[in-house]
């Protein structure tokens, strides 16, 4: 008998295919969403295969708003017990230069869908008293994100609403998670244009590491959790820090 069904949004790889890994060893039946379906499909046969679940992959581009109410209904008969909203991306250079077409994806990808997702999938959870919601964010909430400036500001929002969420919920059954990463090691960085960046050539984490640490904070109920020590001992000092100093520390590292 499943746990449940949890889906993962971003699971073609990184920090959501580890996470989709850790819903099913748990014994979850899983719904994996990104726009690779080679990958998803990939990883969903493994998972079903390893942990004798439920494995399904939904091909959709979260940057399309009404690939998000098409997700929905695709999901009315099964009941979700956790969503994780993983899916997102960033992009380096200086705004001034920057293609807004691929911001305004950004947008919509880690700000709107992630909120139009909660907006669906939090009434049915509320309404059945059991439910777990966990956000991706980014240790670039705490600080003004210079060359990466849409970026840092959607992760921001992803922090702020996830809390705000989360006090909502107190009392409900459902509990709501943010989960901030620091640099990890995945296709991001690649994908940003941040690979050669201060901030990678520094520490940075395994994704597995990161998705236990965020896993197990969900699981635990616990509101926001930072991934690794060393993030969460600079970010505690960063929350001290005035901001100019924090803008000018970011556009270093971005660089
Ligand atoms: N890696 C880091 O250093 C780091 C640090 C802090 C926070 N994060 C956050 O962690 C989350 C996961 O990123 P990652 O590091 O695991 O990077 P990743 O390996 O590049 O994974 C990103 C995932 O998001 C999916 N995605 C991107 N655009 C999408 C779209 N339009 N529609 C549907 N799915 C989309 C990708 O799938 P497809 O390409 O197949 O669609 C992929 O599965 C992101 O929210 C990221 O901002 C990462």
């Amino acid at each position: 008998m499943a746990q449940g069904t949890a889906l993962i949004t971003g699971a073609s790889g990184g920090i959501g295919a580890e996470l989709a890994k850790l819903c099913a060893a748990d014994g979850y039946d899983v719904v994996l969403v990104a726009r690779g379906a080679a990958a998803l499909e990939a990883l969903a046969g493994t998972l079903a295969r390893q942990h004798g679940i439920r494995a399904r992959a939904l091909t959709a581009d979260l940057a399309d708003p009404a690939a998000l109410q098409a997700l929905f209904e695709q999901m009315r008969d099964t009941p979700i017990e956790i969503v994780v909203n993983n899916a997102g991306f960033g992009l380096r250079g200086a705004f001034a230069e920057t293609d807004w077409a691929v911001e305004a994806r950004m947008i919509q990808v880690n700000v709107t869908a992630l909120a139009h997702l909660c907006k669906l999938f939090l009434p049915p959870m509320i309404a059945r008293r059991s439910g777990r919601i966990l956000n991706v964010a980014s240790t670039a909430t705490f600080v003004p994100g210079p060359f990466m400036a849409v970026y840092y500001a959607s992760k921001a929002f992803v922090l702020s609403f996830s809390e705000a969420l989360a006090n909502e919920a107190a009392g409900t059954g459902v509990t709501v998670t943010v989960v901030c990463p620091g640099p990890t090691r995945t296709g991001f960085s690649e994908a940003a244009g941040t690979t050669g960046t201060n901030l990678f050539r520094g520490p940075t984490m395994a994704a597995a590491d990161v998705a236990r640490e965020a896993y197990d904070a969900m699981m635990a109920g616990r509101r926001e959790r930072i991934a690794g020590a060393r993030n969460r001992w600079v970010m505690r000092a960063a929350r001290l820090a005035p901001r100019a100093m924090l803008a000018g520390i970011t556009r270093r590292l971005n660089s």
